[in-house]
């Protein structure tokens, strides 16, 4: 399997969101990443459920939900009746993971655990055989368009080597500032799943940047 590319909704052009994800939809992107923020968890609000059904409908992509908000556990059902098929929480905004990723589980889609930058990949270690994919964020949460912090890219491949010893499959996605510039880097050191948000909306011809990145040679 090659790797994915999941561009994020949130640098897309909301005037006109019906070409964003028709451009999506003729592009080679596998999922579409989705950013939800409540203004807690995060400093920044987005968009919820009221915008869902939309993309839903405009969108023949898998939906990989990116869930920046306290207490996730209490919107699982609703994301995934609005048709998230990769719902993804984060480690420090819930107390009771473990419920939260079988719940998640349960409902039949892949379950995904977000780490911020501080936060150290050993700390999924009791968690790593439940889950489905984790995200490293390669920037702190909250906002598109925000340089790439290098340091994550050891984290990456210390995540790939607890995954090959103890031979598990779970996805290790890297969203932030991701684009043309550090994308072989990344996949080189064990991410399958690239979130890209400004470096295609924002990019002069975005269905040949999608291109590109699922050009690049991967290990996958
Ligand atoms: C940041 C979001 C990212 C963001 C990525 O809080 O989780 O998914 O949209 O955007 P870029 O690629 O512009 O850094
Ligand atoms: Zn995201």
């Amino acid at each position: 399997m090659k790797h994915i590319i999941a561009p994020s909704l949130l640098a897309g052009d909301f005037l006109h969101l019906s070409e964003s994800l028709d451009m999506i939809n003729e592009s080679q992107a596998d999922w579409l990443h989705i950013d939800i923020m409540d203004g807690r968890f995060v400093p920044n609000i987005s968009f919820g459920q009221v915008l869902m059904p939309f993309i839903k409908k405009g969108c023949n992509k898998p939906l990989d939900v990116h869930l920046m908000i306290e207490e996730p556990a209490n919107y699982i059902d609703e994301f995934v009746d609005l048709g998230a098929e990769v719902l993804t929480v984060h480690y420090e905004a819930d107390r009771h993971l473990h419920r939260t990723i079988q719940r998640i589980k349960d409902r039949g889609i892949k379950a995904g655990v977000a780490i911020n930058p501080h936060t150290s990949v050993d700390l999924l270690d009791d968690i790593l055989e439940e889950i489905d994919l984790v995200c490293v964020m390669s920037v702190n949460p909250g906002y598109g368009g925000q340089k790439f912090i290098y340091q994550t890219i050891p984290k990456v491949k210390k995540l790939r080597a607890k995954g090959d010893e103890r031979n598990l499959k779970f996805h290790i996605e890297i969203d932030g500032g991701v684009g043309a510039q550090n994308a072989e880097a990344l996949l080189q050191a064990g991410a399958d799943v690239l979130v890209a948000g400004s470096s295609v909306f924002k990019a002069e011809d975005p269905l040949k940047m999608i291109e590109r990145l699922k050009a690049i040679n991967s290990p996958f």
